[in-house]
């Protein structure tokens, strides 16, 4: 069953004595990324399942050191041009080709790509461009929530259609537009490697969807950090390999997943119109990306350093996925389902016991020194009350062992 949270739209009740837009309700925030602060709270060992970050020893440090040397230069500290440095555009684009991630249509159309400030930047953009106040936006059910809350930012109502291992339950969506005559303005979609579930959508579904959004004329946002990151199965085309030039399809990418979550750069791939547009509300949120970094990461590109660094990643996170699997089936046998992902950083549990709330376990988890995403933080609707998201990627395969026989004794305290 898909639910809609129709978005009250009414003034801030928190703070009555101050006059906020009425939009200021819908700043939900994000659970995932309040967790970092309250990890810092904690000065014990905690084993971090929560964040989706890449682990210290998976980033490519050596290499940045070196290369900071060389283009930490002044000139390369001040305003950059806000579409992106050229330098960086360029790498960018010869990776993208080189590695056949954009489609073959798209090779040598530079006026399709923006650097943004990270992919979070980029899903701003994307739901600030298309959504006004009380339109619908569809989203997976679980989803990512800083999505889902960025879509409410912009006071849209949102649609939460269930995912299956196959996905977006496209079909949900049709069924809900036939009974309501109502489409969705934008669909939020993370097709590939899903966050949370770490599911990928089945061609049949990527086909399905794309057929809908051109019968509704609603916007796709293809929101991809994963994808690069596949170590099983067979790759399947991103929705724009499947309709390449697709003015419906904006497309959001990240640097976060694959080289560093702190240096705050992504890009978005998009219709050149569209480009224009999201360069005009770029320069009314930050003017450009940081430009330091953008140089960075250009020469790192354009060095090679990214072909040999993803497959060390996907080699790393296969491991790593294959321990959290094993040691799930080896600590909780029969009593839970977890998703089986061939790449990304995410696993999804559903726990048997419905009575299980992995909210009101949390704290018991965190003093046994294990940190994961309860499940209601990827539902606007506050589902999934006894799931949990783990990530795979932030550790080696020792302290994923470790970090699940904590979460073992955690529940079993809990329920003591
Ligand atoms: C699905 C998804 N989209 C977007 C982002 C945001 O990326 P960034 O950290 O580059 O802003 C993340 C990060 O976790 C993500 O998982």
């Amino acid at each position: 069953m898909s639910t809609t949270s129709t978005n009250p739209a009414t003034n801030s009740a928190q703070s009555p004595s101050l006059p906020f837009a009425s939009r200021a309700d819908q700043l939900v925030g994000s659970v995932i990324d309040a967790s970092t602060t309250l990890l810092a709270a904690y000065d014990h060992d905690i084993v971090k399942f929560g964040m989706g970050a890449p682990a210290p020893d998976m980033l490519p440090a050596k290499d940045f050191g070196r290369i900071a040397g060389e283009v930490f230069d002044p000139s390369n500290f001040t305003y950059g041009e806000t579409k992106g440095e050229p330098i960086l555009l360029e790498a960018l684009h010869d990776y993208l080709s080189a590695t056949d991630q954009i489609p073959a249509e798209q090779k040598g159309n530079l006026d399709r790509l923006l650097i943004t400030s990270g992919g979070m930047q980029g899903l701003d953009l994307g739901f600030k461009l298309f959504v006004s106040p009380g339109d619908l936006v569809a989203c997976e059910s679980p989803t990512y929530t800083n999505g889902s809350a960025t879509a409410m930012s912009y006071e849209a109502d949102i649609l939460e259609v269930p995912v299956d291992d196959e996905g977006m339950q496209v079909e949900v969506l049709e069924e809900h537009t036939a009974r309501t005559g109502r489409p969705p303005k934008v669909i939020y979609t993370i097709p590939t490697f899903q966050n949370p579930a770490g599911v990928t959508m089945s061609l049949p579904r990527r086909e399905l969807l794309l057929s809908f959004a051109h019968r509704h004329r609603s916007v796709i946002i293809e929101d991809n950090p994963y994808g690069m990151l596949r170590f099983s199965g067979e790759s399947l085309p991103a929705l724009s390999d499947l309709s390449p030039n697709d003015p419906l399809i904006f497309g959001v990418r990240t640097f976060s997943k694959f080289v560093a979550p702190g240096l705050r750069l992504g890009w978005i791939d998009v219709d050149p119109e569209v480009r224009d547009l999201a360069v005009n509300a770029k320069q009314t949120m930050d003017t450009c990306a940081p430009v330091p970094n953008q140089h960075l990461v250009a020469q790192w590109l354009s060095e090679g350093g990214a072909e040999s660094h993803v497959e060390v990643l996907r080699e790393a996170y296969r491991e790593r996925k294959l321990t959290m699997s094993a040691g799930l089936e080896r600590h909780f046998p029969g009593e839970l389902r977890a998703t089986d992902p061939d790449g990304g950083f995410f696993l999804w549990v559903t726990f048997d016991d419905e009575t299980l709330n992995t909210e009101q376990l949390l704290p018991t988890a965190l003093e046994e020194g294990v940190a994961y995403i309860p499940g209601p933080a990827f539902s606007p609707g506050g589902s999934f009350t006894n799931d949990l998201r783990l990530c795979f990627a932030s550790n080696t395969p020792e302290r994923i062992d470790e970090g699940l026989e904590r979460l073992r004794r955690a529940i079993d305290r809990h329920r003591a």
